[in-house]
């Protein structure tokens, strides 16, 4: 099929806009997408049509937005190939999603005596969580380091690993390296030694089919606002037979079936099934809603054809880049829609502050791993990322700014 690249583009309005007087080019997309207007129609269509609460009132907008949520939480489970919708949790963002399970485990699944492995290649939200957790429990945290050449090396894991392993918490996409880890490798292994295993997809869910049931993950987590849909939805993929093991971290109402009070004290407290019952307090109810639609819009192009498009854009791109005298390009040589680099003796923000005065975003810094930045022996990064909407002329404007500003600055 022809990806009608110009059509996708007007999709999304915001390209009509420019930035500093000049046409916008947007290569954060690993920080979070635009919105087509099919998803802002929609949210305020819904504000002006069908507004309520779900799961409280028995009338009749009440009523059609709970099953409205429920469709969508089928269409989810579709979309990464869940057995059930009731292995589908609604949180806020993926960060909340991490630390939720994290706080959710039981000390059947960790004690003191247990170490978990993370890598060095974690967004912070994969490593301050468990830190904190760590300080309170008193379990360890093995750092999986990355290879020369960037990418993690599964023999190493294999040597991490022993008999009081419990967790293993991991990215599928590094949000600085580009790096697609093996993540069915991983989980082949790490089932032998019955290591829970949970899967940060904030980056790859926009970039990668995601089928969770080839994976054979535990858990698999993602942001709604890193797949064209609005702010405010993460999303909790658990499996069926770990989702009915896990602690409340979040309670409060909406998820209470029962409270029995005698002599003035709480005697018990029923809660009702999951995934319901770690929903606490209103849902982001018309965030879910624009996450639906954004799904919609993504399987009307097809992911296959996203995917396509954007291994065109991310080679071409890296192509241009390697050209450029004294870029140091990170991690491993295959990229997926992330690139990060540095070009000597110039500093990344630098790079940025001029790039945006020519209408270019990118985002600069230590882009929320510190030790990974630390490993490459840098303070900062500039890192572009690209998403469905990103043309060859986008990509054309940056090398030949980039180029004028490199000019500039020496
Ligand atoms: N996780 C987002 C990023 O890497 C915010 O930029």
């Amino acid at each position: 099929m022809n990806y009608n690249i110009k059509k996708i583009k007007l999709d999304f309005p915001i390209f009509k806009k420019k930035i500093n007087k000049k046409k916008f080019v947007y290569l954060d997309n690993a920080s979070t997408s635009q919105k087509p207007k099919i998803v802002i129609k929609k949210q305020s269509e819904f504000y002006k049509k069908q507004y309520s609460s779900i799961n409280r009132g028995i009338y009749k907008l009440s009523n059609i937005n709970s099953n409205y949520l429920e469709e969508i939480r089928i269409k989810i489970a579709k979309f990464i190939n869940a057995k059930s919708p009731e292995e589908i949790i609604f949180t806020n963002n993926t960060t909340e999603s991490i630390n939720f399970i994290s706080n959710s485990l039981t000390e059947k699944n960790i004690n003191k005596n247990n170490n978990i492995i993370i890598s060095i290649m974690e967004h912070h939200s994969n490593i301050i969580p468990w830190y904190i957790l760590s300080n309170k429990i008193g379990f360890n945290i093995k750092i999986w380091n990355i290879n020369n050449k960037g990418e993690l090396n599964l023999n190493n894991l294999i040597e991490l690993i022993d008999k009081n392993t419990k967790i293993i918490s991991i990215t599928h996409l590094s949000n600085v390296l580009g790096t697609l880890n093996p993540i069915e490798k991983i989980i082949s292994i790490v089932k032998k030694y019955n290591i829970i295993s949970i899967i940060d997809g904030a980056q790859a869910i926009s970039h990668k089919i995601i089928d969770v049931q080839k994976i054979k993950c535990d858990f698999y987590l993602f942001s709604g606002h890193k797949l064209y849909a609005p702010t405010g939805t993460g999303i909790i993929y658990a499996k069926k037979k770990i989702i009915n093991k896990l602690n409340n971290w979040k309670t409060g109402g909406g998820i209470i079936s029962n409270i029995d009070i005698k002599n003035n004290n709480i005697k018990k407290i029923e809660f009702i099934n999951p995934p319901w019952k770690f929903e606490p307090g209103t849902q982001n109810i018309e965030s879910i809603i624009g996450l639906g639609t954004a799904i919609d819009y993504i399987n009307k192009i097809n992911i296959n054809n996203i995917i396509n498009h954007e291994k065109k854009i991310i080679n071409y791109t890296l192509k241009k880049l390697k050209l450029i005298k004294n870029i140091e390009i990170y991690g491993s040589k295959k990229k997926t829609a992330i690139i990060s680099f540095n070009i000597k003796n110039i500093h990344c923000y630098d790079i940025g502050v001029l790039l945006d005065q020519n209408g270019i975003s990118i985002r600069t810094g230590n882009q929320c791993a510190i030790p990974l930045i630390k490993h490459y022996n840098t303070t900062g990064v500039c890192r572009l990322s690209i998403g469905m909407y990103t043309s060859k002329n986008d990509i054309n404007k940056f090398i030949y700014t980039i180029k004028k500003i490199i000019k500039r600055l020496k």
